[in-house]
């Protein structure tokens, strides 16, 4: 197999496998890290986008379902079930088309981004709406898989997070050491404890001599860790994060305070700010749940919580074409010309 093999090939000695499993892969991973020269002038750093928009369904979930979607294959069962706010249903979903599995995914109930929706059914999914929200679905699919033979592929999963280390071993590899600070965004918070532990991992064994700051954020109307305890109703224009009781709660708060880190809130409108600087300025088009570690970013440099000439990396987890709604909502209706050059002209104020 030519190329970028997938994460459980790239990182054979560091994820596991049952005996005699084949690894069910979309040669995901491998991501660009991508310089980000804007960002860097405005906040003072030399500051990284892992772009995990790259992967094959379009967000970094894909790291931890080859790995989860492997193990399901090699247990004999014969499904799989998730809770998702729209990413984790749309790997699951691929990656058990590519497994030959049947896959169900609980949604909460009109609060998923179309793109996203769209994956699942192209996938062939089976998609139920819960009338709840994302930690309902959960425990409703927790509970489920409990009581009937349907493997649980959410991040409660723990085969989830082995694969979504590579993340941090990629950055790692490509920098030749671990960044200063990693800024993430945080919603059900399995991805800042998978990073933490592959940074760990990188230590330990000597790959890398320093270990990153973690500096997780949260949107304002769903920041239960910020909060220290869970939300109620927690709400959001980045759906992907919109999660009130995160089932990796220890685990995000052991990145941080292990770290010496940080979990802030930013609020939408700083989330969509920095969702248009990324696309306007760095030719980078994120989800808006992924913009929020770029907001955070601009926040924490701003009010000196990140020292000048820190080397930061900022994970941006999803594509923005799974979000069409959040830019068309707000764009002008487009120009209609006729089919003339001077049109063209006189339209674009051309000389
Ligand atoms: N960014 C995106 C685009 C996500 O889809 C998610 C989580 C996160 C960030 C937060 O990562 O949950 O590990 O802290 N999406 C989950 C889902 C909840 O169902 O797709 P986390």
């Amino acid at each position: 197999q030519p190329g970028w093999p997938g994460v459980i090939a790239a990182y054979a000695g560091r994820i596991e496998l049952p005996d005699g499993a084949v690894p069910v892969t979309l040669h995901e991973g491998g991501t660009p890290l991508v310089a980000a020269p804007h960002l860097s002038e405005l906040s003072g750093c030399r500051v990284y986008l892992k772009v995990e928009g790259a992967n094959p369904t379009g967000s970094f979930k894909d790291r931890g379902m080859t790995v989860a979607m492997t193990y399901a294959l090699a247990s004999g069962v014969a499904g799989v079930i998730c809770a998702s706010t729209g990413n984790t249903s749309a790997s699951a979903a691929a990656y058990a088309a590519r497994a030959g599995l049947n896959c169900a995914v609980l949604v909460p109930s009109g609060k998923i981004a179309k793109g996203k929706l769209a994956q699942a059914v192209v996938y062939g999914a089976r998609i139920l709406q819960v009338d709840g929200n994302f930690d309902d679905c959960l425990e409703l699919a927790r509970k489920t898989s409990t009581e009937y033979p349907i493997e649980l592929v959410n991040s409660v999963n723990p085969v989830r997070l082995v694969g979504q280390q590579s993340a941090a071993w990629e950055v790692c590899d490509v920098l030749g050491r671990a960044p200063d600070i990693h800024c993430l965004p945080v919603g059900n918070a399995g991805n800042i404890t998978a990073y933490w532990s592959g940074y760990r991992a990188y230590a330990r064994d000597g790959v890398i001599a320093a270990l990153p700051r973690m500096f997780g954020f949260q949107a304002a109307g769903a920041a239960p860790l910020v909060h220290g305890s869970p939300v109620k109703n927690p709400d959001t224009i980045a759906t992907a994060i919109r999660v009130g009781d995160p089932a990796s709660w220890t685990g995000a708060i052991s990145a941080r305070d292990e770290s010496n880190g940080l979990i802030d809130a930013v609020t939408d409108d700083q989330i969509l700010a920095a969702y248009h600087l990324l696309a306007r300025r760095e030719g980078v088009f994120v989800e808006p749940a992924s913009a929020t570690s770029i907001a955070g970013l601009l926040v924490t440099a701003a009010d000196g919580r990140i020292p000048a000439g820190s080397v930061v990396v900022c994970t941006v987890t999803g594509h923005g074409l799974k979000d069409p709604d959040t830019v068309l909502a707000e764009m002008p209706e487009v120009e209609a010309i006729p089919v003339e050059p001077h049109a063209v002209a006189a339209a674009l104020e051309l000389a």
